[in-house]
């Protein structure tokens, strides 16, 4: 049985499994929760990233965690956000798909997600809340290694948004 639980905090802080960054197709970092995790994990993350030829939208690459307490970085590129008709919730989801994917053929038990897609790219925070909590209850409705998924919100505006979708 696996958990969905929500905080409102700093992803960097987390002691758990993996946490996802809201990457771009360099994978070489940048602002938002990118450049906190590599300020977090420090230069060796950038250099193993550099061996893993960049990342396509909707898709994901895990590394280690470095000098986070993560034991592992999956990196995963939303889609920007143009209006909704460039098939931004298909790569939206594929972003949880995929990294659920890696944590679970990993073995781990815990990870934790930032709203991705949600600053930067500009998508709209309700609709890829929705897409994010539809596709993590649909990937552990079946068994796996996965324990905790834990939706990691800046904002507070954001959890209060995870507690209230995430109500029964
Ligand atoms: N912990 C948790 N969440 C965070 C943190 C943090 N330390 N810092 C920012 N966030 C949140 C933002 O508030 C937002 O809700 O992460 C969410 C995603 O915002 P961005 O980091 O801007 O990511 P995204 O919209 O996916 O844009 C990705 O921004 O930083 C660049 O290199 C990145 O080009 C890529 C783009």
């Amino acid at each position: 049985m696996t958990t969905l639980e929500t905080l409102q905090g700093d992803i960097t802080t987390l002691d758990v499994d993996a946490i996802v960054n809201a990457a771009n197709t360099s994978l070489m970092g940048g602002g938002g929760v990118d450049g906190a995790i590599h300020r977090a994990a420090g230069p060796d993350l950038v250099r193993e990233c550099m061996g893993l030829g960049g990342c396509k939208t909707g898709q994901a690459k895990m590394t280690k965690g470095y000098q986070l307490k993560a034991r592992h970085v999956i990196h995963t590129v939303g889609p920007v956000w143009h209006g909704g008709d460039a098939n931004e919730p298909v790569l939206l989801r594929s972003c949880y798909e995929n990294s659920l994917k890696l944590a679970a053929e990993a073995g781990l038990q815990s990870m934790a997600f930032p709203c991705i897609s949600t600053g930067v790219y500009r998508f709209p925070a309700d609709e890829a809340a929705r897409i994010a909590i539809a596709t993590v209850r649909e990937f552990t409705a079946n068994p796996s290694s996965l324990q905790r998924v834990i939706f990691c919100c800046f904002s507070t505006e954001d959890q209060e948004r995870y507690e209230r979708l995430l109500q029964p």
